[in-house]
């Protein structure tokens, strides 16, 4: 089977006003600085996944120049959302039909198995998993069983050694974990919020996050320190049931 590569793309943030700042990082034109590095590849991305965050003033617009954005380089996307978002203006713009705090849906991909999960609790920061949400994910993660298995996530499942993130740790982290560890099939598990590199083999299971695409934070700190305010993604290569992945910075 060929090699397939996902872009992860996270916590875009992006304004109805295509000039406002967030933190001094102008996320319009850093989600546009990424799209643009995506068409001048040589080879370009099979598909896209953008793990929440979506929007930061949850406008109409906002989620209309994420769809313009994404439209322009012609790959196939995926995204869902994180604790900044509103479902009900993404149903308007993307003609979804998503439930407030239950975007969950999965798919195949060459083989493999993608489960999304939502951990936004609208409007609430933190991120958290119902029982069935759980409930479905175990059920599906069953049906599943024989194919290499990614979960994409918003919210960080595991502690990433900064106190005042690791307040913010999805709520029911212990019980999510327990169904991660008892699936052998499960070969990462993705996620965003952070605005951060963070990667860690835990049983044999890449935990990983996404930088943002906006302004990202310093690892290991007390509290909330602005890093940088350039972009990155992270790049995913699945070859046959071997899962890779490494993160990209975009000027
Ligand atoms: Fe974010
Ligand atoms: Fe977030």
């Amino acid at each position: 089977m060929e090699k397939y590569h996902i872009v992860q793309i996270s916590d875009t943030h992006l304004f109805g006003d295509k000039n406002q700042k967030i933190n001094g990082s102008n996320s319009y034109q850093n989600l546009k600085n990424v799209i643009n590095h995506l068409i001048s590849l040589e080879k370009n991305p099979d598909l896209i996944v953008v793990s929440g965050d979506l929007s930061q003033d949850c406008t109409f617009e906002s989620y209309q120049h994420l769809a313009n954005l994404l439209n322009r380089c012609k790959i196939k996307y995926y995204f869902f959302p994180g604790n900044h978002d509103d479902v009900n203006v993404i149903n308007k713009v993307f003609d979804m039909n998503w439930m407030q705090d239950k975007a969950d849906y999965s798919f195949d991909l060459n083989g493999w198995s993608v489960n999304v999960i939502d951990t936004s609790v609208y409007p609430e920061v933190g991120g958290e998993l119902s029982d069935k949400q759980l409930k479905t994910l175990e059920e599906n993660l069953k049906q599943n069983k024989n194919k290499p298995t990614i979960i994409f996530m918003h919210h960080h499942p595991v502690l990433v050694n900064s106190r005042w993130l690791d307040k913010m740790i999805l709520k029911n982290a212990d019980k999510f974990n327990a169904v991660i560890k008892s699936n052998l099939q499960i070969k990462a598990v993705l996620f965003g919020h952070i605005h951060q590199v963070f990667e860690k083999d835990i049983n044999g299971i890449f935990y990983g996050s996404a930088p943002a695409c906006c302004y990202q934070v310093l690892p290991k700190t007390e509290t909330f320190t602005i890093e940088k305010l350039n972009a990155g993604y992270r790049l995913i290569e699945l070859d046959g049931d071997k899962f890779s992945s490494r993160v990209i910075w975009v000027d």
